[in-house]
């Protein structure tokens, strides 16, 4: 795996159609190259993620992480009522996610609603391909720490079934609060702060000396403490960076339709700045209150990143993508700074994208300059630098045959590319 090659790399393309959170393989196959099923890893070895050289783990030093709990299925029965319903809290491609209690210094089941609360991912029977992907998973969380990363505890590999215990996210994915209609439509300075948190999570992950591409940036995998603090989940798909001079790494084209970098979908070929480019779309994500791909629309409007982009650069003409659900309350200067970012990280040419660490600089900014200024509409309204109309007096304007930026009627999710 990590092959660097000259020539335009041998992909296998998988997309899938995740239809009610299950993902299922359409198999579009079209190459037979897939070195990446091997068994054994090649990631960041030791405590300290930046100090040393990917070595490949063999699984059972991967599942012999010091820090992570070997659960058997029957403590995690236990620990989610049986997995029963009333239990789920969310279903993604690969599986049901349940919530569920441990002791949380023996981390032995405990009686529901006493000890810590977990959310346990039961992975569907997927065969090889889920194997490796839960087993990346166990290998990159069992050795990444870092606050904007989620916390995995444990797992449970018995028989065909396979679990991750993580600590909990009380307040879920950022898609469910972005695009579910909910009575509290997310504010500017919390999608400002998730926007910082998950660009930490990103930045730490490129920066490592062993660096690790995430390859599954989207609102889906950004998960929510109760203050908003972001972490990166789902480190199934996770890869290790290129070595040496070379600029990216060959593979799979696997990830998620409409975040996928261009480059990536059509080469193969794999950098950090492939996370650069999802990122870009999660920014648009954030600013519009759209999702990266939404088929009950038509045309441009399906693709998010087409639809938005030519409204981008020009401050006169973002507040018309901007979501409604905001209603105006954004300082338009923090907006056009955050669009102008998003076009950079959607750059074509991955080399003219930022790095993570340049675009978390520049929001870093943005929240100072607002910790040193008063956080009212009125003070965002006299911050606006040129005579632009505010989006506070017509706040679902839109241009005739200019898109609007009407929240979404649709919650379907977008399909994934496996
Ligand atoms: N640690 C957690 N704490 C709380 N809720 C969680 C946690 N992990 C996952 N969830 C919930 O479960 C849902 C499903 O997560 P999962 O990672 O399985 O799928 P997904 O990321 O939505 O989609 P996919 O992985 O198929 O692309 C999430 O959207 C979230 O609401
Ligand atoms: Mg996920």
């Amino acid at each position: 795996m990590g092959n660097c090659v000259g020539s335009p790399a041998q992909v296998d393309t998988f997309i899938s159609h995740p239809t009610s959170g299950a993902s299922k393989a359409l198999g579009i196959s079209r190459t037979s190259h897939s070195s990446n099923l091997s068994s054994s890893i090649f990631t960041p070895s030791g405590k300290s993620s930046s100090q040393s050289l990917p070595t490949p783990r063999s699984e059972d030093e991967i599942l012999s992480s010091p820090g992570l709990k070997a659960f058997s299925f029957n403590e995690l029965k236990t620990a989610t009522k049986n997995f029963r319903p009333d239990s789920l809290i969310g279903e993604g491609g690969f599986g049901y996610v349940y919530k569920g209690w441990i002791d949380e210094q023996t981390l032995s089941p405990s009686r529901p609603g006493s000890g810590m609360v977990v959310a346990v991912k039961k992975l569907k029977p997927e065969g090889l391909q889920g194997h490796k992907e839960w087993l990346t998973e166990v290998n990159y969380l069992g050795q990444l720490h870092h606050p904007n990363l989620v916390k995995l505890i444990g797992y449970c590999l018995d028989g065909e079934n396979r679990l991750l215990v993580y600590e909990f996210m009380p307040k879920g994915s950022l898609e469910n609060h972005l695009f579910r209609r909910g009575p509290q439509p997310v504010s500017w300075a919390t999608r400002i702060k998730v926007a910082i948190g998950a660009a930490r999570g990103l930045s730490f992950l490129h920066d490592a000396e062993s660096q690790v591409i995430y390859r599954d940036f989207k609102a889906a995998n950004i998960l929510l403490d109760a203050d908003f603090n972001a972490k990166l989940s789902d480190f199934g798909l996770a890869k290790a960076g290129p070595t040496g001079d070379r600029t990216h790494v060959s593979t799979q084209v696997m990830g998620t339709q409409g975040y996928a970098a261009p480059e990536y979908v059509a080469t193969g070929r794999l950098s950090a700045r492939s996370d650069v480019y999802s990122y870009g779309v999660v920014l648009l994500e954030l600013l519009t209150g759209r999702r990266a791909i939404d088929k009950s629309k038509v045309g441009v409007e399906q693709s998010l990143v087409d639809w938005a982009k030519p409204y981008l650069g020009d401050r006169r003409k973002l507040f018309r993508i901007m979501d409604t659900k905001l209603e105006g309350q954004y300082p338009q200067k923090a907006a056009f700074t955050v669009a102008s970012l998003a076009l950079q990280c959607l750059n074509p040419e991955p080399r003219s994208r930022p790095k993570m660490s340049e675009v978390l600089e520049e929001l870093e900014k943005l929240q100072d300059l607002k910790s040193s200024a008063k956080n009212s509409p009125a003070r965002y309204k006299s911050s606006m630098p040129s005579p632009i109309k505010s989006p506070l007096r017509n706040p679902r304007s839109s241009l005739n045959g200019t898109p609007s930026a009407s929240p979404l009627s649709s919650n379907r999710r977008s399909p994934r590319v496996r």
